[in-house]
């Protein structure tokens, strides 16, 4: 948010997004209210070493790494945004009985 805004983090317990899989997960999301993303960029935020910010202050590799993780907890990830309105990036992690 080059230009400051407002950052939420909410959790809750809750279900898979892709359907009642049986399993309970927990939701991560982060809401901010800042410059949003349009759909070509969108596209590419996953890949590796992808960046819009100035060559050396940017790495690429925040986004690819958020997804690995999930991905290694059987979890699922989704990334809904405007531009100009912001962007919510939401993680849905498999919860795990207490041992
Ligand atoms: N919350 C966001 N709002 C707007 N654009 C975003 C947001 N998150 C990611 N992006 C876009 O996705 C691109 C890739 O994001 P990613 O986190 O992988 O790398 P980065 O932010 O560019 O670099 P780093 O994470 O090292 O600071 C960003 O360069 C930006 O264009
Ligand atoms: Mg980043």
């Amino acid at each position: 948010m080059p230009e400051g805004g407002i950052i939420t983090i909410e959790t809750r317990k809750t279900y898979s997004p892709k359907g009642d899989d049986g399993q309970e997960y927990v939701s991560l999301c982060v809401t901010d209210s800042g410059c949003g993303i349009t759909s070509d960029v969108l596209e590419k935020v996953f890949e590796p070493f992808f960046t819009t910010k100035p060559q050396g202050v940017g790495t690429g590799l925040g986004l690819p790494m958020i997804r690995h993780f999930v991905d290694q907890a059987r979890g699922h990830i989704e990334v809904h945004s405007m531009p100009q309105q912001g962007t919510c990036i939401k993680l849905y992690l498999p919860t795990a009985a207490e041992s």
